[in-house]
């Protein structure tokens, strides 16, 4: 055989390869971002939609590298791409306008050993309401830093009334715009901090609304001008909920909030979210200016006929975040902490054509290893994360009493499984969310089933049964690859345990039958097939099936006559 050698190519080929290289570096370089795609919006890293699959550490974990060291490959182990992890003001910002960020270089730097991505949640001025992490010389000086007036009494909750006259605001701006300049000079090509938190769960607990002087005069004063121009701009897609209060009202141009809103705890409530909205949209705006990653709030939930105050008054809440909008852009994403067992509602709340969804916190174990599946199958969520995901990893976690704890750590190796098994599909879904031809179920004995249309077709999931046994549980996601209407050729992917699936057609007189159901799985993006699954595993061909033992991936074809 003559050996062939390749004649040395031209300079102009080697320099087009080498431009044609850093092009494509410098595209990725890019820095983490927002972008629509087709049907959905998807967070953007290195030049490609990326799935957050993460979880967030308990509040305390990251304030120390040695406590964190051994918890970084168990975690990256789950496997989670991505961990949201506190930072504080009061670590960062010890003695005013002296900045150490000893702790993020060492978490980013952990971080990067485990190819695992960061969300830092900035802890300054309020956290679950209260004012526990800004720093002691925030805390000591009342004078300039006003607190909240609660239930008759000054609180321990900085005021975000006085603070917009660049007090608090400002020093909070300042302290978070320090820490982006430094994060953009460490790690600015890297990408290890993928996107950022803002304060959290902020709003006015146990009253509707603050009451100190500051807050008087400004509850009695008009609206700012900002609100009922976005009202107005924005009417057919506000919040089903602000537009009704709104129009019942007059639907005024101006006013004070009593007159625009009525007087009610529901005025107090969105006279809070403007101001909350004012401080951290400007909070956000510095912290971009030094360093442009997708900023976001987090809401503790409230809701339906509970009175602001019960939950935090004021905070991102479905029927406030055009106010929160109304007051800047700087924030990308309003997010539910979503424990809530009425999930799908109030995900479907959140999931708006101008918000997409993303989970910052919520359930882990069992329930977060079903829920997963429907919020990044039904809704396109772009992060999953939940709560206290290193409890299972902790040193304590094995003198963990606690019933919720104990069961959340119990299921972490189940969330693991859905974790692993839409890892390995992750760029498949990515591109089919994008297309709007995706579906997330979770099944229950209350919910034993769901309909839905996908094409040409009509699809019925429901839990799965065979021989008399019946699962009780049942999650997954279902997608449509392909749909060759001049062949008739049709084709869906599924992944999930405990359910069944019937396929018809929407054409009266057309039938669907399944010409091939296959196990198996994707490596590399590569499909690997299994079993051929046929007779009791298809209930005698007539059923798409999921075994409820363990999490499957399977391939149907179609035929139609
Ligand atoms: C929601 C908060 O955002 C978290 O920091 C933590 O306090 C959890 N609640 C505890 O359930």
């Amino acid at each position: 055989m003559t050996s062939r050698r390749f004649a040395l190519a031209p300079l102009s080929v080697f320099l087009t390869l080498v431009l044609s290289c850093l092009a494509a570096r410098a595209a990725d370089n890019s820095a983490p971002h927002l972008e629509k795609r087709g049907a959905v919006t998807q967070l953007i890293v290195d030049g490609r939609p990326f799935l957050m699959l993460g979880g967030e550490l308990h509040n305390s974990s990251s304030s120390s590298l040695e406590y964190m060291k051994p918890m970084w490959p168990r975690l990256a182990g789950l496997p989670l791409n991505t961990l949201l992890t506190p930072i504080s003001w009061e670590l960062v910002e010890p003695v005013e306008g002296r900045y150490d960020f000893a702790l993020i270089d060492g978490l980013i730097n952990q971080a990067r050993e485990q190819h695992v991505r960061l969300v830092f949640l900035w802890l300054a001025a309020w956290k679950n309401s209260v004012s526990s992490y800004p720093p002691v010389w925030v805390k000591q000086n009342p004078e300039r830093f006003p607190r909240a007036v609660l239930n008759g009494s000054v609180s321990t909750t900085l005021s975000t009334l006085a603070s917009n006259s660049g007090g608090l605001r400002d020093a909070d701006a300042k302290a978070l715009g320090a820490v982006m300049e430094h994060i953009k000079r460490i790690d600015g090509s890297d990408h290890t901090v993928i996107m950022m938190q803002v304060e959290n769960e902020v709003g006015t607990l146990t009253d509707t609304r603050d009451h100190s002087p500051a807050a008087n005069r400004g509850f009695a004063s008009a609206v700012p001008a900002e609100v009922p121009r976005y009202l107005k701009a924005h009417r057919e897609a506000l919040n089903p909920e602000l537009r009704d209060l709104w129009v019942a009202h007059g639907e005024r141009a101006s006013g004070t909030w009593a007159e625009m809103f009525g007087d009610s705890s529901r005025a107090d409530e969105i006279f809070m979210a403007w101001n909350y909205a004012h401080y951290v949209q400007a909070v956000a705006a510095a912290a971009k200016a030094a360093y442009d990653l997708p900023m976001y709030v987090n809401a503790w939930l409230g809701g339906g006929d509970r009175a602001p105050g019960s939950y935090p008054s004021g905070g991102p809440q479905p029927r406030v975040i055009d106010i929160w909008r109304s007051a800047g852009t700087a924030l990308d994403l309003y997010a539910p902490d979503l424990y809530q067992t009425n999930f799908a509602d109030w995900a479907t709340q959140y999931h708006r054509p101008d918000n997409p969804l993303f989970l910052p916190e919520t359930n882990g174990g069992a329930a977060g290893a079903a829920w997963v599946f429907y919020a990044v199958g039904e809704h396109a969520a772009m992060g999953f994360c939940p709560f206290a995901i290193d409890a299972a990893f902790s040193p304590e976690a094995a003198l963990t009493t606690e019933p919720s704890l104990a069961a959340l750590v119990k299921g972490t190796g189940e969330l693991g499984q859905s974790y692993t098994a839409i890892n390995a599909i992750a760029p498949i879904l990515l591109e089919q969310q994008a297309k709007g031809d995706v579906h997330g179920f979770n099944l229950s004995k209350q919910h034993p089933s769901v309909e839905f249309t996908m094409k040409g077709y009509s699809v019925e999931v429901s839990l799965d049964q065979v021989f008399g046994y019946q699962s009780d549980v049942g999650y997954g996601l279902l997608m449509m690859t392909v749909d060759d209407e001049r062949t008739g050729r049709a084709e869906l992917l599924g992944v999930g345990r405990g359910f069944r699936v019937i396929v018809s057609s929407r054409t009266p007189g057309r039938h669907v039958g399944f010409a091939a159901i296959d196990d198996g799985r994707y490596e590399d993006g590569k499909w690997i097939a299994g079993r051929r699954l046929n007779g009791d595993e298809t209930d005698q061909g007539g059923a798409w099936r999921f075994d409820p033992r363990a999490i499957h991936t399977e391939r149907a074809a179609l035929y139609r006559y």
